[in-house]
């Protein structure tokens, strides 16, 4: 079941929280979506899930307007929202019960109980929420979305608040979902990303900055950056008529960076310089940027 935003603004009084954003997610992926304190995550996540209207732009799921179909997208839509805001005086199975009941689900017990099975409730299943540790209760969130098997899951910072077991334990339960899912989650945590997301969007300022597969972040980004030593001497100005070069320092006599400004790889251009100029290549590296190099230079 695929997502799709198109061009959502979204004003607060006159502050604009999201500006034209426009992406889409498909049936069986899972989407990282970061940015900054203030970028505009909770607010897109609101919109999508229906929770709050868009000032202009639409979002559609499985081709169907959210803002015209509230009762289909919230049956189809499991959302987690930011705060997790859950009802303290009820004790976690009566509560998921509860909550099966709203969705009119059938054969409650036995979803009940797969629920609390896979979320890992069991020895809580029988306290008051209000008691329950931070990262139960955040099981608890998990459980509530989970139990109607939406096919749709927005997830706005899911692990924030728990401990490294958890955040593993967390994470492996969003993986799995995502086989069959199409999922979104906004999160801080770089690694996140990188160990459970196929893609990434990098939201600043309510706009989109990159868009992109994890594992291909560098692809395309201004400043992808090569260590290459030379069997002799190159000149600055030489080094950038390669084609790609925007950048060129030398770290030592004969041994430089050389950072690229496009899509394409410079690794081929510098061999044919070197080939060129009578020199040899004896040591090439690419150096990969991280995510978080990433998303420092694109939010700051
Ligand atoms: N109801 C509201 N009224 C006025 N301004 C709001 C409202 N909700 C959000 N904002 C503003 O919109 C901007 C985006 O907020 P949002 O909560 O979407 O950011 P976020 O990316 O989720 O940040 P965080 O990482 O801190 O959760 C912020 O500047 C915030 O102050
Ligand atoms: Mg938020």
């Amino acid at each position: 079941m695929s997502v799709v935003v198109n061009n959502v603004t979204k004003l607060y009084g006159k502050q604009k929280a999201l500006d034209n954003v426009s992406f889409k997610i498909n049936t069986g992926e899972i989407l990282g979506f970061l940015g900054p304190n203030g970028a505009g995550k909770t607010t897109m996540m609101k919109i999508i899930t229906g929770y709050l209207p868009a000032t202009s732009g639409s979002v559609t799921i499985n081709g169907r307007e959210v803002r015209n179909n509230l009762r289909e997208i919230k049956q189809k839509v499991g959302y987690l929202p930011e705060n997790n805001p859950l009802y303290p005086e009820m004790y976690v199975q009566e509560y998921l019960r509860f909550v099966a009941d709203l969705f009119g689900v059938e054969k409650k017990d036995r979803l009940v109980a797969d629920t609390i099975e896979i979320t890992g409730l069991g020895k809580e299943k029988h306290k008051k929420i209000g008691v329950l540790s931070k990262g139960y209760r955040q099981r608890v969130g998990l459980a509530h979305v989970l139990i109607h098997d939406p096919e749709v899951l927005i997830l706005d910072e899911p692990t924030s608040g728990l401990d490294p077991n958890q955040i593993v334990e967390i994470r492996n339960l969003i993986s799995s979902a995502g086989k069959e899912k199409t999922v979104m989650l906004s999160t801080h945590i770089m690694q996140e990303v990188e160990a459970i997301c196929q893609r990434i969007i990098i939201i600043n300022k309510g706009r989109i900055v990159a868009d992109r597969e994890t594992g291909r972040i560098d692809s395309g980004i201004s400043g992808a950056a090569v260590v290459v030593e030379f069997s002799g001497e190159a000149e600055e100005s030489q080094l950038l008529s390669i084609p790609g070069a925007s950048k060129a320092f030398r770290v030592e006599k004969n041994k430089w960076i050389i950072e690229s400004s496009g899509p394409g790889d410079i690794r081929t251009g510098i061999f044919r310089f070197a080939v060129d100029n009578n020199l040899t290549v004896l040591y090439l590296q690419k150096q990969e940027k991280t995510l978080e190099q990433l998303f420092r230079e694109l939010t700051e």
